[in-house]
């Protein structure tokens, strides 16, 4: 697979470093012409494999959605995707880049993977044989305040801390630690990556730098099982991709996608991709 990598969304990095889970939204429902614009521009996102993701904005009270974990809003974003390989990287970035543009539009929201009524919103986007609803994300406006559960959760999770850019990147092979300062203009889109939100934290993306090209490798944390074709953390290595590939382009840089075929392994990680820069 090669393809060229054309996304661009405005302002993106400073959506990336402003984003957070939010779990406490206001009574205020989004207006019907916000929805619209959001799912309009839902038709136009593509991502580097290929598959094509479909979204809807789905009424919690006409599907009998719930989710514990949140409060305050009626609306979820709900996705499908065609089952084959590589659809749950492909998943993840495009529904990362519908969530991103949805916060250009004030609205805030979580990924949800696990914490939902899974089976009613899988007949809400009414699957079809051979598609996954992978995950799915209430929308809303933030609340000014978290409540006292959405702190403890975020606090349980970890989830404001992520890991030392050293221990993510790499500098030609596993061995070398990359530092910032030797990231030179893949800096920032690395930090994007750095911030990227993951399942439970877990951050298991690893990207090696060497010979003009960003390789992707999953390192899948121990305990974290796939559940058929379920795989939240290609999913998390999806939403990585989405902001390198953004804020590359805000950086003006050029990529392209490739999958290499035999991948510069390692024993440990899964090589996913790499991005070849100019
Ligand atoms: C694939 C995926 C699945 C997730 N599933 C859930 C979930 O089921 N419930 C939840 O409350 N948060 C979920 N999260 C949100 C993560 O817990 C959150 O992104 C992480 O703790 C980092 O916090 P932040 O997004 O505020 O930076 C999920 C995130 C991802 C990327």
């Amino acid at each position: 697979m090669n393809k060229t990598s054309t996304i661009s969304l405005p302002h993106s990095s400073d959506l990336i470093r402003a984003r957070r889970s939010v779990r406490s939204f206001e009574k205020r429902t989004p207006e019907a012409a916000v929805v619209e614009q959001l799912l309009d521009y839902g038709k136009s996102i593509k991502n580097p494999f290929g598959i094509p993701v479909e979204f809807r904005v789905l009424h919690a009270a006409q599907h009998g959605l719930l989710c514990p974990v949140t409060n305050g809003t009626e609306l979820y974003a709900g996705s499908k995707i065609a089952v084959q390989p590589f659809a749950n990287a492909a998943f993840g970035y495009s529904f990362e880049v519908f969530l991103l543009y949805a916060q250009s539009l004030g609205l805030g929201s979580v990924w949800l993977g696990g914490t939902m009524n899974r089976s009613a919103f899988e007949q809400a986007m009414e699957l079809r044989e051979n598609e996954m609803m992978p995950c799915a994300a209430p929308i809303g406006y933030p609340a000014k305040r978290m409540t006292v559960r959405e702190t403890a959760m975020r606090k349980a999770i970890k989830a404001d801390e992520r890991l030392p850019f050293e221990a993510l990147f790499f500098d030609s092979g596993f061995t070398k630690p990359l530092t910032p300062e030797k990231a030179g203009v893949l800096r920032l889109p690395l930090e994007a990556v750095r911030l990227a939100p993951s399942a439970v934290n877990k951050q298991p993306w690893r990207v090696v730098l060497a010979d003009g090209c960003a390789y992707f490798y999953l390192l899948r944390s121990k305990g974290f099982a796939r559940s058929g074709v379920l795989d939240m953390q290609m999913i998390d290595m999806g939403i990585a991709l989405c902001h390198f590939a953004l804020c590359a382009a805000e950086c003006g840089l050029a990529l392209e996608f490739v999958q290499l075929d035999p991948a510069p392994d390692s024993e440990e990680v899964e090589y996913v991709g790499s991005y070849r820069i100019s």
